[in-house]
């Protein structure tokens, strides 16, 4: 039985006579069907929050109960396609109704024409239980799609079922592939494609501890602020400080196979960006598209504010099924403010009681439970995969005591803070070193050590002393004018001002300085603390006068590094020590 529009307030509206109906239950609301989600029950009212523009929409008009949560449809096809929060592929809605996104269209997300080349990796009378893998889908030219048996299809995730049928060939989505026995003798029946709600995790067997690190090819996140695999961090910053850049950068360079993109812009055309420019992105690992492992879940300004609260859990569930293939899988958030003022606005709307600066009081407890669905996992399959999630957060005035920034801090591993100062300074990226930290250090350090080079926790503790040293000393500098410093203090500050140049600024729009291997990145922190050791101790004897360091030839030569491939770093690295130290003894011979 259909229930009636009793009040419509923007994207919410309320129902009655809904007999029956659920918390998350999706509903069509109006004549056109607007899809929307029931989001509280009180008495004989169900308040819904609508997915698609409301105007228009009249008291009266009826809201059909579908019984199903709001879900997503999982299987081969969804990689290289930009969704809308809800799932709604955008090219196939523009394709529908023309350039705008129309209300009520009912187009699958997965394509339903399309026949996928099935190969079983089970055989008749095998045992599976449910996420078990049952075959594979060559799915892009570099990911392989694992087909398997949906989590839910019996409540159990322990019980045997068995395969009854199997089979090979080209299939489309929905089309069965396999036929399942429980030990009652009851059947179900298999297909390339399952739904999941998007509000629940996907179940693992187990949880890893994160000792991988996730390698992002940003000297600074690498070499000084790491996160792991399975861990998650948020990039605040204000206005223009580089929090979409630093997005992209992850997402083109990251070392991860799967990509997650969820864009949540303020501007209209910040959006239309992202749909436009990520499928010409070149993958650098493959020389493909990028976007052959990528998915976009986008939702511009012009959409309405309750599908950008869906599209994080959109997005985060896309995550964990490519987790439960054994990929690692990078979800980028940009940006999770527009999601919380999304909130914001249903809960006022709902009249909740407001909590800080008019969120709701359960923002924080709705953040981390997002965050809390990253990790490295052991599959139901039995795979290890993971997700690992990055948030950006653009706090209004780029004050960092907002509840938004708040929140997140309190439940992430990671915190990249962007600083207007340094993006004015055009030091890019612009991410302080001063406030930003990781709490994974200890968990990857051995993977740093044993992969990349053994004394690269020295090396990293070496630098965060000498920034620290800096920071000190630019007090003093302040205060009493540079005269006040002495040779040795100076030596450390121009050192700390080649880190800052040579390895800590980083053109996310350089062909080569882009993405830093680690080994790379090694190096370079390495030959600026070799150069460090010579300066240091030349001064000491008296040779070197430390104001000529910006002006020596061989800093220049630090500071173009990044522009060079790893292979001629490797090369010029020693040429410059060699360099730099005949010119010290060139200098001990002049003022002998
Ligand atoms: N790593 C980088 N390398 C080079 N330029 C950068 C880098 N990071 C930021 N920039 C510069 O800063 C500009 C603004 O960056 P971006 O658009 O990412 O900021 P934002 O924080 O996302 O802004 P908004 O608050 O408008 O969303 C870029 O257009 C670019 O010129
Ligand atoms: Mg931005």
């Amino acid at each position: 039985m259909a229930g009636k529009i009793y009040r419509i307030s923007g994207a919410l509206v309320v129902a009655k006579g809904l007999e029956g109906v659920q918390m998350n239950e999706v509903v069509r609301v109006g004549e056109e069907r607007l899809v929307g989600e029931v989001i509280r029950i009180s008495g004989k009212s169900a308040f819904i929050q609508v997915y698609e523009d409301t105007s228009g929409l009249m008291v009266g008009e009826p809201v059909e109960r579908t019984g199903q949560p709001l879900a997503v449809e999982l299987g081969p096809g969804l990689l290289t396609q930009a969704f809308d929060g809800i799932q709604r592929p955008l090219d196939q809605i523009r394709a529908k109704v023309g350039d705008f996104v129309k209300r009520g269209v009912d187009v699958p997300a997965l394509p339903r024409d399309k026949r996928w080349k099935f190969t079983p990796t089970v055989k008749v009378g095998d045992k599976v239980k449910p996420g078990a893998i049952i075959g594979t889908v060559p799915e892009t030219k570099s990911i392989v799609h694992k087909v398997m048996v949906p989590p839910n299809i019996v409540p159990n995730y322990e019980e045997e079922l068995t395969v009854e049928d199997i089979r090979e060939g080209e299939f489309t989505v929905w089309e069965t592939v396999a036929v399942l026995k429980d030990s009652k003798g009851k059947t179900y029946e298999v297909a390339l494609a399952h739904r999941w709600p998007v509000r629940v995790a996907r179940p693992n067997r187990e949880k890893l501890l994160p000792t991988v690190p996730l390698i992002t090819g940003m000297r600074i996140l690498d070499f000084l602020f790491p996160i792991a695999l399975g861990g998650n961090a948020a990039i605040p910053g204000g206005f223009g400080t580089g929090k979409t850049v630093t997005e992209q950068s992850l997402a083109k360079h990251s070392l991860v196979d799967i990509v997650i993109y969820i864009g949540c812009g303020e501007r209209g055309n910040e959006m239309t960006e992202v749909i436009v420019e990520f499928p010409e992105l070149v993958d650098p690992k493959t020389g493909g598209p990028l976007m052959d492992r990528t998915i976009l879940v986008v939702n511009t300004s012009n959409m309405p504010v309750a599908a950008r609260e869906a599209s994080i859990y959109t997005g985060i569930t896309l995550a964990e099924y490519y987790r439960d293939m054994g990929y690692n899988v990078l979800l980028l958030a940009d940006s999770t403010s527009r999601w919380a003022e999304a909130l914001r606005e249903m809960s006022s709307r709902l009249e909740e009681m407001p909590g800080e600066e008019g969120y709701p009081t359960y923002l924080a407890s709705k953040l981390a439970a997002f965050y809390e669905r990253t990790g490295r996992v052991v599959a139901l399959s039995g795979e290890i995969g993971s997700v690992t999630a990055v948030g950006a957060v653009s706090p209004p005035g780029g004050d960092f005591s907002e509840p938004v920034v708040q929140s997140t801090l309190r439940v992430v591993g990671g915190f990249w803070a962007l600083d207007t100062s340094l993006a004015r300074a055009r030091h890019y990226p612009a991410i302080n070193w001063n406030i930003s930290y990781t709490l994974y250090y200890n968990l990857i350090r051995d993977w740093f050590e044993q992969n990349v080079a053994e004394d690269w926790s020295d090396l990293r503790v070496w630098m965060t002393d000498v920034l620290q040293k800096d920071k000190d000393l630019q007090e003093i500098v302040q205060l009493l004018g540079p005269d006040a410093l002495q040779d040795d203090q100076r030596v450390l500050l121009e050192t700390s001002r080649i880190i800052k140049n040579a390895f800590l600024q980083q053109n996310a729009f350089h062909e080569i300085d882009a993405s830093s291997p680690p080994k790379k990145t090694y190096l370079i922190a390495k030959v600026i603390r070799d150069f460090y050791d010579l300066a240091a101790s030349y001064t000491k004897e008296g040779v070197l006068d430390p104001r000529v360091i910006p002006s020596l030839p061989e800093v220049e030569d630090i500071i173009r590094l990044k522009e060079l491939t790893l292979e001629d770093v490797e090369k010029k690295i020693p040429q410059i020590l060699a360099n730099l130290k005949s010119r010290f003894e060139s200098f001990r011979k002049e003022a002998a």
